[in-house]
């Protein structure tokens, strides 16, 4: 899959909307429900207090927003996403958050609207990755969070040839299986391997203007989480 530009937004759009139905079960299986430990580490490094305002970008059906209001059911939280379909599935799951039609490199907010930003997998379908970063920034307050969760290019080490199955055989076979899209499952594999090593997003982020920058990398080097502060 080598479409850049506005091909490849519409592109992911329509890929999320076909998958909408199976998103979430795909996902439990394919981190065999490790993403549930590792959303509620985005949201405990999201620095949240009482009082916090959140938003979710690339919310897709809502996971991190949903995460946020069990640590902060007080909280403003605002999911976010440019795909509807995942949007009106995560709505048939949950309630107490608010939900917007947000592209992320045009964030429908004012400047300086939220004291935390996250994204689970957002930031490897973007097509202008320093916007999206620029955008997160804008809409954080002073001081504010921003926690990215997503997939990072794994060095190569002893798990290689076993993370090389994972995301060529074993994730495109259950994606097929369940969902009946099989591109989505190779596009899937295919986009972290094109996704940028953890350094780089790091250095992205520096870029951009965050300060205290930093990141971790589990499951065998293949995820990340970085944070940064406004
Ligand atoms: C892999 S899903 C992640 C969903 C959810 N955040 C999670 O943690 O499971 C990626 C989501 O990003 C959304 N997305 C991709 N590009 C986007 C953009 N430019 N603006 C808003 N949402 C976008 C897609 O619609 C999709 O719902």
């Amino acid at each position: 899959m080598n479409l850049t530009g506005k091909e490849r937004s519409a592109y992911v759009q329509n890929l999320f909307t076909r998958i909408a139905g199976k998103y979430d079960l795909m996902n439990r299986l394919m981190t065999m429900g490790q993403d549930i430990r590792w959303r509620d580490e985005v949201i405990r490094l999201a620095g949240l207090g009482a009082e916090s305002s959140l938003l979710d970008l690339g919310a897709g059906t809502g996971d991190l927003a949903r995460t946020a209001q069990k640590f902060c059911p007080a909280g403003k939280i605002v999911a976010a996403d440019f795909t509807y379909e995942m949007m009106r599935t995560g709505r048939l799951a949950s309630d107490g958050f608010g939900w917007a039609n947000a592209d992320a490199l045009a964030v429908p907010f004012a400047d300086e609207s939220f004291s935390a930003v996250v994204s689970g997998y957002l930031m490897r379908n973007v097509i202008d990755r320093d916007l999206a970063l620029r955008e997160q920034l804008r809409v954080l307050m002073p001081g504010g969070r921003i926690v990215i969760l997503d997939t990072t290019r794994p060095k190569k080490n002893l798990f290689s040839p076993f993370i090389w199955i994972h995301l060529h055989i074993i994730i495109p076979l259950l994606g097929t299986l369940l969902s009946g899209h099989s591109d989505a499952y190779t596009y899937l594999p295919d986009s972290t391997e094109q996704f940028l090593s953890g350094e780089e997003l790091l250095a992205k982020m520096d870029a951009a203007g965050f300060r205290k920058t930093g990141f971790k990398r589990f499951m065998f080097g293949t995820m990340a989480i970085h944070w940064g502060e406004k």
